[in-house]
């Protein structure tokens, strides 16, 4: 999908056109990094998960100590998909708050006026069940607070680039011997028709196409196990999966180590092609759209 800019953004209280969208180069988000984000699907223009999403957007602002001053979000949310013509089409929100402009030190400053930028742009987010991808092994160099959906993602985007330049859209990470999840996406293994993920924690991102994934199996008698797994299990693996918001479910067909490529069969995996059915009957359920 080619990649555009969006046609208005929302910037501190006004709907404008992105060349009219001006932050200040003392911005903390931009000399720091002093921000976090969300990312929400919506399909055919109806937003999924949106209370998920939402309240680990109030998480990030927590943890990170962050006050935005914003109360309708939702409002503000489906604003931004009207604003972008996109009501029939399939897409995300970007949401970004930063703590705004000050004179630059370390500790954040006592008062400040949070940037708030957001906008609905179009994502393709039909036919991942047909994908079979090939994504590559790198170690996990991110910091010790990856539940934090932090825009600070410097150690995510040098990995994810790494794998692109190898051809491969993802990459998976390995920290103290173990899988984590992906540069942008969680990440499942399945062993004997069992499902294992990296439990929550400050290791990596509390996914929420990865907690709903675990309620799905739990709802539908799928054994999963919330254990991180050491990669001199992966020999067992059968399937190896990658979940996301615009990912959705996103089987991996090899996985490129750099000394050797694992592969995970012709086809994708019994377990795998059961969530996808049972992800697709959920959005279906959920907003009443047919992916
Ligand atoms: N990324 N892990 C990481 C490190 C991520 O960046 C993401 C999402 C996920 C999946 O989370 P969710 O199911 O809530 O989308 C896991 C978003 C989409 C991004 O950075 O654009």
């Amino acid at each position: 999908m080619k990649l555009n800019y969006p046609k208005k953004v929302y910037l501190n209280g006004a709907w404008i056109h992105p060349e009219e969208a001006k932050i200040s180069v003392f911005d903390r988000g931009f000399l720091f990094g002093d921000g976090i984000y969300e990312v929400i699907p919506f399909y055919k223009g109806k937003l999924f998960l949106l209370t998920e999403h939402l309240d680990r957007l109030r998480y990030s602002l927590k943890e990170v100590e962050l006050k935005c001053g914003i109360t309708n979000f939702e409002a503000l949310i489906s604003k931004s998909i009207e604003e972008a013509e996109l009501e029939k089409e399939d897409g995300a929100i970007y949401i970004q708050i930063t703590r705004g402009m000050a004179p630059r030190t370390h500790h954040f400053p006592e008062n400040y006026q949070a940037t708030v930028l957001m906008y609905a742009y179009k994502a393709k987010l039909d036919n991942f069940q047909y994908k079979f991808i090939d994504t590559l092994v790198s170690t996990d160099l991110r910091w010790h607070r990856c539940d934090i959906k932090s825009v600070s993602l410097m150690a995510n985007i040098l990995a994810n680039t790494e794998a692109k330049k190898e051809g491969f859209a993802e990459n998976i990470m390995i920290r103290d011997g173990c899988f984590t999840e992906g540069s942008h996406s969680s990440l499942f293994f399945v062993k004997n028709e069992t499902v294992y993920t990296h439990p929550n924690g400050p290791f990596i991102l509390p996914g929420i196409t990865r907690n709903l994934l675990i309620k799905l199996c739990k709802a539908n008698n799928i054994e999963v196990v919330e254990r991180a797994l050491p990669v001199s299990e992966l020999d067992m693996a059968t399937e190896v999966f990658i979940t996301g918001t615009t990912t959705q479910i996103t089987a991996i067909k090899n996985l490129h180590f750099p000394d050797k490529i694992l592969n995970f069969g012709e086809e994708i995996g019994k377990i795998t092609k059961k969530l996808q059915g049972l992800f697709i009957d959920e959005v279906e359920k959920q907003i009443g759209v047919k992916i």
